[in-house]
């Protein structure tokens, strides 16, 4: 939910480092960002409302050199975006200073404790009770006094801090948020996502699980929760750095829509066997007697990978024959789930570190279940913890709003429906065949992608509404939803999707003329019924955009505007039908202005609870 970047090395231009780093991080959170460097001794801080751009804006040509520094951008938990409330943070001494990422759950009882010792706080934050508590246990060790202070520590949370007493090294923990530690010549990198120290170095540590890291210019010391000292393997990033810059295009989402054709072929890539007509899904970790043997499939998400969730159900239970359950996070992980024998979890998590995702699959573990993650993040926490996971190859998606992550989000759940449907129901054929339509889609988006004027001609017509149904049956409707929160995330518009065949048992009492219908018409089985359902809704003046396959001559006489998409098997009809959604609430959030990359009150990554 907030961006970190530290730096400790060779160069004496921290300041430049970190706030530069920070910038590849801003998507984490943009309600103020801040930064403290040393520099003979003396700590320089300069925070500020607003966004990493606006820090930049306020720093001086002469930079005070400085070798180490740490920064932050901030999402607002504990206390409004105020300058007094951005990070870093300072014990009462200003004698050291934290960056946080994270909810400290107990932070009122700490706060109330060391206010009873007579140590006055700043800010409020829960975030500030971090230095304040090191601050007071510290007796010269910094390490012991973290070590300490950490234990006392309820909640998730990454930290970097750095004290005036040891300017030589800098000090992490990683309890639940992630931690990324770039090994550097003679300097080191700290970030909340490694991507953010890319062009500096790929070598990379992960920290996480409560481990605590001291970093100096050339050594990592690291210790587990109860400070055993652990050794830490290297990795090399597989990133490449024109991944992370816009290259020619005005915003990352637009970016990311057009990486389509690429990230669908990508996740595709030698997982499936023409000759069988059949997924080669080895990263399963799994046998065919292990699969054969799941009799029941639970799908968790939030947001637009509980959307994909709800189509890999429709999926698995129309072709494999398999019982799924798809639920919500944030709502799963409180009910105390029934899990039978033979359940096989699916987590999909594009970030891998969305707080209530991480908490339900636990849950599941407790209880038995196999967890196998869907996500687009080497080393996040999700793919730690689950069993096994499948990998978008997707690429950093750095755009608040996810496009290429859910559409290789389909295709990974597309690629397990075929395996479980091989299995049980689908002959090597029909195998062929779906895998047939699987190869076809990279063309078929692009095709889409190549009218995309016409998508913008519809977009600017509409961008002025203010209410919007999205509406689909069957297939369609996960993929109305999926249309409609892209339209709220980066628009600001209120959308609502419903199932097509809901809207006459109530929600049709607000159709006027004033009122959108964004209609999903790529189901073959309930075409003939969304016409029905458009029809009354035209008859009360509903204004409608259809989004259908070529060939639905029957729309003409009945929607304002159509789209039309190739078409293909229902099952992936909704990786063709959100192009256009992506990419009409990219134009209408253009023409409204709105701030497409990092909309309002909004984080990529929501990473508490
Ligand atoms: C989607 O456009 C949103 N950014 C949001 O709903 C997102 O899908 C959700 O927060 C889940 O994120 P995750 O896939 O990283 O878990």
């Amino acid at each position: 939910m907030c961006g970190i970047f530290g730096y400790i090395g060779r160069r004496p231009e921290a300041v430049k480092l970190v706030v530069d780093g920070l910038k590849l991080l801003d998507y984490r959170g943009y309600d103020s960002a801040g930064y403290v460097a040393l520099s003979e001794g003396k700590f320089i801080s300069v925070k500020k409302v607003g966004k990493v751009a606006e820090l930049e804006a306020s720093l001086s040509d002469l930079l005070t050199p400085s070798n180490i520094a740490i920064a932050h951008t901030r999402w607002a938990t504990h206390g409004k975006p105020t300058e007094i409330n951005a990070h870093p943070h300072f014990d009462d001494q200003s004698s050291l200073t934290v960056v946080h990422n994270g909810i400290i759950e107990n932070h009122d009882a700490i706060r109330e404790m060391l206010q009873k010792k007579g140590i006055i706080f700043s800010s409020e934050t829960d975030s500030e009770v971090i230095p304040q508590l090191i601050g007071y246990y510290y007796k010269g060790d910094l390490l012991k006094a973290v070590q300490k202070a950490v234990g006392k520590l309820k909640g998730a949370f990454a930290i970097v801090l750095m004290h005036k007493n040891h300017p030589d090294e800098l000090i992490c923990v990683a309890r639940e948020c992630p931690l990324a530690i770039g090994i550097g010549k003679e300097e080191m990198f700290i970030a909340s996502d490694a991507h953010a120290f890319l062009t500096h170095t790929k070598k990379v540590i992960y920290l996480h699980s409560s481990e605590i890291a001291v970093i100096k210019r050339e050594t990592i010391e690291a210790f587990d929760g109860n400070a055993v000292p652990i050794t830490k393997e290297s990795e090399d990033l597989d990133i490449d750095v024109e991944k992370i810059s816009k290259g020619h295009f005005p915003h990352y989402m637009l970016k990311e829509i057009y990486e389509q054709p690429q990230s669908v072929s990508n996740a595709l890539l030698s997982r499936y066997s023409d000759e069988y007509g059949t997924a080669i899904l080895d990263e399963l970790g799994m046998t065919d007697e292990e699969l054969y043997k799941i009799q029941r499939i639970i799908i968790l998400g939030c947001g637009t990978s509980f959307h994909a969730g709800l189509l890999g159900g429709y999926m698995l239970e129309e072709r494999a024959r398999i019982p799924v359950q798809v639920e919500i996070s944030s709502e799963f992980r409180y009910k105390n789930p029934i899990i039978q024998e033979n359940t096989l979890a699916i987590a999909i998590s594009q970030s891998g570190e969305t707080a209530d995702t991480i908490a339900a699959m636990r849950e599941l573990r407790e209880k038995g279940a196999k967890i196998i993650g869907i996500c687009n993040v080497q080393g996040s926490t999700l793919a730690r913890e689950a069993n096994a996971s499948l990998f978008l190859r997707a690429g950093p998606e750095i755009g608040v709003a996810s496009t290429k992550a859910f559409t290789s989000q389909l295709i990974l759940l597309a690629l397990i429906t075929l395996r479980f449907a091989r299995m049980r129901t689908m002959s090597q054929k029909e195998g062929k065949d779906f895998i047939n339509a699987l190869t076809c889609l990279p063309t078929q988006i692009r095709s889409i992608l190549d009218h995309a004027d016409l998508i913008e001609k519809i977009a600017n017509k509409y961008a002025s509404y203010e209410n919007f149904f999205f509406l689909g049956r069957r297939f369609m409707y996960p993929t109305a939803m999926e249309g409609a929160l892209k339209l709220k995330e980066i628009a600001y518009v209120n959308a609502n999707a419903y199932p097509a065949g809901e809207m006459k048992h109530g929600p049709i009492a607000l159709v006027d003329d004033k009122c959108i219908i964004v209609a999903f018409c790529s189901d073959s089985v309930t075409y003939p019924k969304i016409l029905n359902d458009l029809m009354e809704l035209k008859a009360r003046n509903g204004k409608i955009i259809a989004i259908a396959p070529e060939g639905s001559r029957e729309l003409f006489s009945i929607a304002d505007d159509i789209i039309i998409i190739p078409r293909t098997i229902d099952e992936l009809t909704p990786l063709l039908a959100a192009l256009p959604a992506q990419h009409f609430a990219y134009c209408v959030a253009k023409k409204r202005g709105t701030e497409i990359d990092k909309p309002r009150n909004l984080a990529k990554s929501v990473t508490v609870g």
